[in-house]
């Protein structure tokens, strides 16, 4: 694992405190939640934004920035807390591994910050919501999308503003799952024949996050139904010629996540019909990679990647006539209805908690437009900045039936579609640094060109 030196959470903190310009900020660690009795808890995973700024899960904490001081407020151990959970780290070992200029506990936090208007942002469960409102004598709402306004507002700008473009520690962390991945990904190409179950895939990836302590940062797509976006079971039985569709990326021990796809022939081999989507998808991937660049409008890299998609469907005579006439009429959607990708950070969809302040820059706002509207990224990108790029086709029964496609009946080939009926859905998905120049691909490790997944399974 890497160790983010303490400096790198001072740095951050400092940065914060700039940007706040005098306004106290808390933000709360979060809490596990009980399943049937209070000592038997699901895993905790600690809020994101202070994970950035203290980098250690400290179930019940919270930190409070205030001017160019930061302290951490901890629980206080309960009497019996060394007899179940054995010894805690000292208030002193938290200190020096955070670099806070205090470390207090929770009960001198109502004190410390009596009569100071504060700004904090919403939790993702109820109650830390409720520790908050309690806390700050008002109203908190948790979860995401969460309206928020005055001093509250200005602290999202400054958390978008800092982490929004990654510091070399959080490059060293994103590296780090990126690597861990690339393993996973790894055990699972070769746990993979036909006759497994896709959960055996699905635990042979997981099993090699967990040997390093680290976890899926978002439930792992395993799927022989690539078509099914986020496919949550992996209950079927892998047959000949499948594909598998794995969409598994790891969470590090220090919370910061990879998010990656690639598509597995269960026989070891593409049939003509799935590599030539297979190559599709990969050209509209290579398409987009190749436009992470400073200045480079992401939502112009989801349409160039959909105008690849559609130039290769009508060169396989799956559409019919002009690309840009079905661009203009939304053809795109019926086989790519997802955004090209998303930040990525220490959430897979970084800072998705915000809504869109984190995705959409001032004056942006999504689409209406089925497909479209499910572009979860609309910024110029800059230095710093980390995206995934992961293009799709995708039969969907829904869509192809539905009122997507209808207004298509006449541009769409269904006798040449039948042709590519043992193409479910494939998608290749890359994460990618901008730097100051050439994309830096931190998943590069895990081969994506036909012959090379086919090398890497054996
Ligand atoms: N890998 C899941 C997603 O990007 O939504
Ligand atoms: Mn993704």
């Amino acid at each position: 694992m890497q160790e983010t030196a303490a400096a790198a959470f001072v740095a951050r903190r400092n940065k914060l405190a700039e940007h706040l310009g005098g306004q106290p900020a808390l933000l709360a660690a979060g809490r596990p939640r009980a399943r049937n009795y209070a000592a038997n808890r699901y895993p905790f995973r600690a809020e994101s934004h202070f994970l950035y700024l203290v980098g250690q899960p400290l179930a019940g904490a919270a930190l409070l920035v205030d001017g160019g001081r930061s302290v951490l407020f901890l629980e206080r151990p309960a009497d019996d807390d060394a007899l179940w959970h054995g010894e805690v780290e000292s208030p002193e070992a938290i200190r020096a591994a955070t670099g806070v200029d205090e470390v207090r506990w929770l009960d001198a936090l109502a004190g410390a910050i009596a009569g100071k208007a504060i700004a904090t942002l919403p939790p993702q469960e109820d109650q830390t919501a409720a520790f908050l409102g309690e806390v700050l004598g008002r109203a908190v709402a948790p979860r995401s999308g969460a309206r928020l306004e005055g001093a509250d507002a200005r602290l999202a700008d400054a958390m978008v503003a800092l982490r929004l473009h990654h510091d070399p520690a959080a490059l060293a962390e994103m590296r780090d799952a990126a690597a861990i991945t690339e393993r996973a990904h790894r055990a699972g190409a070769r746990a993979l024949r036909p006759g497994v179950k896709e959960a055996a895939v699905k635990a042979a990836i997981e099993a090699e996050m967990t040997a390093v302590e680290g976890t899926p940062a978002y439930g792992s797509i395993v799927t022989t139904h690539g078509e099914v976006l986020h496919a949550e079971h992996a209950h079927r039985t892998v047959q000949e010629g499948d594909l598998l569709l794995v969409d598994a990326g790891t969470e590090n021990r220090a919370g910061w996540a990879s998010d990656v796809t690639r598509v597995y022939p269960a026989s070891r081999r593409f049939s003509a019909t799935q590599r030539a989507i297979y190559d599709l998808v990969l050209a509209a991937n290579r398409k987009g990679i190749e436009m992470v660049r400073p200045g480079v409008r992401y939502r112009d890299i989801h349409l160039a990647a959909a105008r690849v998609m559609l130039e290769g469907l009508v060169h396989l005579g799956v559409f019919r006539g002009a690309v840009d006439g079905l661009i203009e009429r939304g053809a795109g959607a019926v086989f790519f209805p997802h955004g090209v990708g998303h930040l990525l950070g220490l959430d897979v969809h970084d800072m998705e908690d915000l809504g869109d302040r984190a995705g959409y820059a001032p004056g942006r706002a999504r689409s209406k437009r089925f497909g479209d509207a499910y572009l979860r990224l609309d910024r110029d990108l800059a230095p710093g900045m980390c995206v995934t790029i992961e293009p799709g086709f995708y039969q969907v029964p829904a869509i192809l039936g539905g009122e997507v496609a209808a207004p298509f009946a006449n541009d769409l080939d269904n006798g040449r579609l039948e042709a590519f009926r043992d193409v479910r859905g494939i998608r290749l998905e890359d994460d990618v640094l901008c730097t100051d120049g050439a994309p830096e691909v931190l998943t590069r490790a895990i081969p994506i060109a036909a012959d090379d997944v086919v090398h890497f399974m054996s």
